[in-house]
């Protein structure tokens, strides 16, 4: 296993927009968690976000913004290595070596894929393939565990399949190059009490819904979002309202407050404003610095892209020798 000994943690946002507080409570706050605990590879996951984003200027300025929320979370680039996937060639190579192992009804069960066909998109093949590139994401550096959120979950599973499925066509067996396993199985860190963070329509906060709160958000912007977050007049308690306001306070005093204001939707949302902003500015100020000196903030990414290629040819090396490419 790793020098030092600790479980092997990765994970990778797509630059493809603002970050909102439903990736944050999902997916990269574990990240910040675990980064003393864990050896971490945190990623862009720039050849992800071009199934969508098509446009250079947009991509480049997305990229940088990624790296800037990684910083401003608090992942320290000294524990962590925090690269670029376009950094890493390996990561297309084991891709291509994975499409080429699977099969066409196996990527065809995708719920990403699914529901893109079912809006009746012109799906490309990139989105059809997604799995694999992200299976190989996650293969390459022997991931232990993989914060994401729970709509993530099945892709994680697409990558233990695809390591299984390897082991067991170019392993001990049907392999020549040694005995032992290539791949390790990873597991998804989900945490459960979280879930899926509702957006202001009730719906799945997602960038693509136009529903989100931002996680950099300026108080303006929280206080416009959460005024229009949709309560049902069902109970005395607004379900969205309180599933948002759950996760920056404590339940004991959430609930007293929701007790206390019982059935007073505007008061609540107020409250909810008011804890939104203590809790995002200090993340935004600190964004904002960083953003002073973008030149730091790539030294960061491009050194870690350094790390991570060198890590991933390892790999890579083994690789070509169980398929039978690695000649010389
Ligand atoms: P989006 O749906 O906004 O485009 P992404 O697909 O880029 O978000 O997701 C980035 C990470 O954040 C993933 O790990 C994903 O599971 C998590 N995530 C996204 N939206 C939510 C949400 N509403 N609740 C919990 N986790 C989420
Ligand atoms: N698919 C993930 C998302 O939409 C991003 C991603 C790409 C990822 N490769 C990964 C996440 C590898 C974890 C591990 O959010």
């Amino acid at each position: 296993m790793e020098k030092t000994g600790k479980k092997v943690l990765l994970s990778g946002v797509k630059p493809t927009g603002r970050p909102h507080i439903g990736n944050y409570f999902g997916a990269m706050r574990q990240f910040v968690e675990l980064q003393n605990s864990h050896e971490s590879f945190v990623f862009i996951a720039d050849l992800h976000a071009l199934t969508t984003v098509q446009n250079a200027e947009e991509l480049r300025q997305n990229i940088l913004d990624v790296a800037l929320d990684y910083l401003a979370i608090g992942l320290d680039p000294k524990k962590v290595t925090l690269f670029k996937q376009s950094d890493v060639p390996a990561h297309t190579e084991l891709g291509w070596i994975f499409n080429c192992i699977t099969t066409m009804p196996y990527l065809e069960r995708a719920h990403a894929y699914k529901d893109a066909v079912a809006k009746g998109r012109e799906v490309n093949v990139g989105t059809f393939d997604y799995p694999m590139l992200m299976a190989a994401d996650i293969l390459l550096y022997d991931a232990d565990v993989v914060p994401v959120g729970a709509d993530q979950k099945q892709h994680v599973e697409y990558a233990r399949d695809t390591a299984e499925k390897f082991n067991r066509i170019f392993g001990p067996k049907g392999g020549s190059a040694g005995a032992s396993d290539t791949f390790k199985l990873p597991e998804s860190l989900i945490i459960e009490n979280v879930k899926i963070v509702p957006g202001v329509d009730g719906q799945k906060m997602s960038k693509s819904y136009n529903n989100i709160i931002p996680l950099f958000a300026s108080d303006e912007e929280i206080k416009k979002a959460v005024m229009s977050i949709v309560t049902d007049s069902s109970g005395d308690v607004p379900k969205n309202v309180y599933a948002i306001h759950e996760l920056i306070r404590d339940k004991k005093s959430l609930d007293a407050l929701y007790e206390e204001k019982k059935g007073k939707y505007k008061d609540l949302k107020e409250a909810l404003i008011a804890d939104l902003i203590s809790f995002i500015a200090p993340l935004r100020e600190k964004r904002e610095a960083l953003a002073k000196d973008t030149k730091k903030v790539l030294e960061n990414i491009e050194s870690g892209g350094e790390k991570a290629r060198e890590r991933a040819e390892a790999k890579m090396e083994m690789v070509r020798e169980k398929i039978g490419v690695k000649l010389y």
